[in-house]
């Protein structure tokens, strides 16, 4: 498996350009299935994420063809099976996405159910719920979800116990091809599932209340073919906002979107960051200083992401004071603390909250990577570390993070990538 060794030290300075959004890509994948014809989609990430998801459509019978700027033409025409094996699925959650789609557009799936994972059960009775209240019917079969609609799917009122992401985008997508009105409460308010929305709604769909907790979709007999541009990746732009505060250094991030990152913003100006924020690029500096510690608690959008929770506890882990992070939406999800605590950070767990008494420096060590957010705070504390830092199974990284290494180096990391 591959590593990455960082020399630690060095302040982030320069430019780079942030990639599509990961978490808009893999719904966005999904959503192809609605439709016979041709969706091309362009500003996807170059992430192992996507090609899981790509690879789950081609053991299906869906072909893409992928070109050289990042853009995807996904045909479905000649389409299979409507199966998502165990052994894509368990590799990544996500591909659960594929289950409202081709439940809506066949009358029929079969999905693997995700699992537990790293950070949790993560169970998906929200999206089998809200199905079997569109008139499917629903059971598990030897670890597979067997969903079936003799017909259309119906609209229906749903509202959903939880805010859940994947939930909202499941029903959303089977929303739009259901028989008359689907309204669907406390939907989740993810900046990805208005892309996703807007999407949809390319391809013909009918949809209220874009970006709201209520989402109103009028169904419709079928959609058609769209070329959609893919958002910019917000915890990517967040996670080098908080790798450059961090080592007290200045960056230019292009192709980004400053909107969708309020609450981030928010508690990098309070750590003491200057922040400008365009229309389409972020800049931010430390003028050399410090961080202040700073107090984080993760809740849905438009709150503080939990995919940025990990990153903020590197940043406190060198920070002036004594900082804490909440995490509400996941259970077990606070995993960097341990080997934060290995490269010298002060870290306490009190159930849910990590108390982080900042400390000057961080020192080297070959730490593992456990999931993706958590490994993006273990690269953030190798770059702030002195000496040699080693992370191993970089894998969790590669999902998420298109040429994370590349991208540091462009800023002035001495950080490169050993191949296995
Ligand atoms: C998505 C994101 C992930 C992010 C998370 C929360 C993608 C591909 N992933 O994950 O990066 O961390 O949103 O912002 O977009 N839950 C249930 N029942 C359900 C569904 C969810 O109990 O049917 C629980 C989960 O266990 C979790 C919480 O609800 O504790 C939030 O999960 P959810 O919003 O669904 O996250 P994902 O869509 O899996």
């Amino acid at each position: 498996m591959d590593r990455l060794i960082i020399e630690g030290g060095t302040s982030l300075r320069g430019a780079i350009r942030i990639s599509g959004a990961k978490n808009a890509a893999l719904p966005l994948l999904a959503a192809t299935l609605l439709t016979e014809d041709r969706v091309r989609l362009s500003n996807l990430p170059h992430l192992h994420d996507i090609t899981t998801m790509l690879e789950l459509l081609a053991c299906m019978g869906v072909e893409a063809e992928i070109d050289e700027r990042l853009g995807v033409q996904v045909d479905n025409t000649r389409m299979h099976s409507h199966t998502a094996p165990y052994e894509l699925v368990k590799t990544m959650r996500a591909s659960v996405l594929v289950l409202g789609p081709m439940l809506a557009r066949f009358g029929e799936a079969r999905v693997s159910l995700p699992g537990g994972c790293a950070i949790g059960d993560r169970p998906v009775d929200q999206h089998l719920r809200g199905l079997e209240m569109m008139g499917a019917q629903v059971g598990i079969e030897d670890g597979y979800i067997l969903a079936h609609s003799p017909g259309r799917l119906k609209g229906a009122h749903i509202p959903l116990e939880i805010v859940t992401v994947g939930g909202t985008e499941n029903l959303l997508m089977a929303a739009t091809l259901a028989e008359g009105q689907t309204i669907i409460e406390n939907a989740a308010r993810e900046p990805e599932i208005a892309d996703l929305a807007r999407c949809l709604v390319a391809m013909g769909a009918k949809i209220d209340g874009i970006g709201t907790h209520r989402l109103c979709i009028d169904g419709v007999d079928q959609l058609h073919g769209c070329d959609y541009q893919v958002m910019p990746d917000r915890i990517e732009t967040g996670t080098y906002l908080v790798a450059a505060a961090a080592t007290r250094g200045t960056v230019r991030l292009r192709e980004a979107d400053p909107s969708l990152l309020e609450a981030v913003i928010a508690k990098l100006r309070e750590a003491g960051a200057e922040i400008n924020e365009g229309e389409d690029h972020i800049e931010l500096d430390m003028q050399g200083k410090r961080p202040n510690a700073v107090q984080v608690k993760t809740a849905p959008y438009p709150g503080f992401p939990t995919d940025m929770q990990a990153q903020f506890t590197a940043l406190n882990a060198v920070a002036a004071g004594t900082g804490t992070i909440t995490e509400t939406i996941f259970e077990n999800r606070l995993i960097q603390v341990g080997e934060l605590n290995r490269m010298g950070a002060q870290i306490k767990l009190e159930g849910n909250t990590v108390i982080v008494s900042g400390v000057e420096k961080l020192s080297s060590a070959t730490v593992m990577a456990s999931d993706l957010r958590a490994s993006a705070s273990l690269v953030i504390a190798g770059l702030l570390a002195s000496g040699s830092t080693i992370i191993d199974r970089i894998y969790h990284i590669d999902r998420g993070y298109e040429c994370i290494e590349e991208k540091l180096q462009q800023l002035g990391a001495r950080i490169r990538r050993i191949p296995a």
